[in-house]
């Protein structure tokens, strides 16, 4: 744990989900809304957000300075309890010594340990939620499945439960995959990752489903190179789009050569599942 943290306020101009999404990409361990125009980020240190420029999300940084650790997110952890996802799964965001029979209220769902290290990545978000449910439709059992992005690994997760022959994961932020590696073995689930990009898979693969929930600024250089890795007749799920880019992104979709064939929303977010275009 860090000795303190920088506690950045920001005035949003725009979509304040929209400007919560690009800090969440851009690493923030945590964030609070306050009233409808201010946003308050955490970040461990101030190197990680160094280059961003917040303007071109809709913010203006109006303070940026230290604060004690506490171990807020500790604090977080703790007050956090067990989350239903879906028809299958429920997702415990406490440490496991703290985690006790709660999660047993769900005795007919499949529980997922994943501590809370930054407040993405337990499911709460919901265009996590949005993807999970999504993934429960489609029979998943004995598929290659891709997931781009793995984050907290809680797609990977959820496929192998789901009954997938095999989950292959990218990830190009190296925090995320440490973290990763810690839930694999607190879960006794094991995909098959690899830190880097799309292009880390070169040709290697073939996936009969692609899961993606990433912003969709962040993954257009890839949608190419996803579209050649799907075996014929595959799906992909792309989730963690904003809604109101709806129409943007599936004509970005069509063009690389998906055709959107259901979508779902959930708050201000929106999920497309598409197959690959013969
Ligand atoms: C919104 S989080 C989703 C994490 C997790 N899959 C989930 O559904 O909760 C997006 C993740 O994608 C990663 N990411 C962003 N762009 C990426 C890219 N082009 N290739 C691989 N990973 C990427 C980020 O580092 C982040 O961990």
């Amino acid at each position: 744990m860090p000795d303190s943290y920088r506690r950045l306020v920001f005035r949003v101009g725009g979509d304040a989900e929209l400007f919560s999404a690009a800090l969440w990409e851009h690493g923030t361990l945590g964030l609070e809304l306050v009233g409808n125009d201010r946003v308050v980020a955490y970040f461990a240190d101030a190197a990680s957000y160094a280059d961003v420029a917040w303007s071109e999300w809709g913010g203006r940084l109006e303070t940026d300075a230290p604060c004690e650790s506490s171990d807020w997110m500790a604090a977080y952890r703790a007050a956090s309890r067990p989350l239903a996802i879906g028809r299958r799964l429920v997702v415990d965001p406490r440490e496991p010594e703290l985690s006790s029979d709660e999660a047993d209220n769900w005795p007919d769902r499949r529980l997922l340990r994943l501590p809370a290290r930054t407040a993405f990545g337990t499911g709460s978000h919901a265009s996590t939620r949005l993807i999970l449910e999504l993934m429960e439709e489609c029979d998943i059992e004995g598929k290659r499945v891709l997931d781009v992005g793995f984050g907290s690994g809680i797609l990977s997760f959820a496929a192998l439960a789901f009954g997938a022959r095999s989950v292959t994961g990218v990830e190009i932020d190296l925090e995320s995959v440490l973290v990763a590696e810690q839930n694999r073995r607190l879960n006794g689930l094991f995909p098959s990752w690899i830190a880097g990009g799309v292009s880390a898979l070169g040709d290697r693969g073939s996936f009969d489903l692609v899961l993606v929930n990433v912003l969709p600024e962040r993954i257009a250089g890839d949608l190419d190179r996803i579209r050649r890795l799907m075996a014929s007749s595959a799906r992909a799920i792309f989730s963690g789009i904003p809604t109101t880019w709806e129409r943007r992104v599936a004509g970005r979709l069509e063009r690389a050569g998906f055709r959107p064939i259901e979508r779902s929303t959930l708050e201000e977010w929106t999920a497309l599942v598409v197959e690959g275009q013969e």
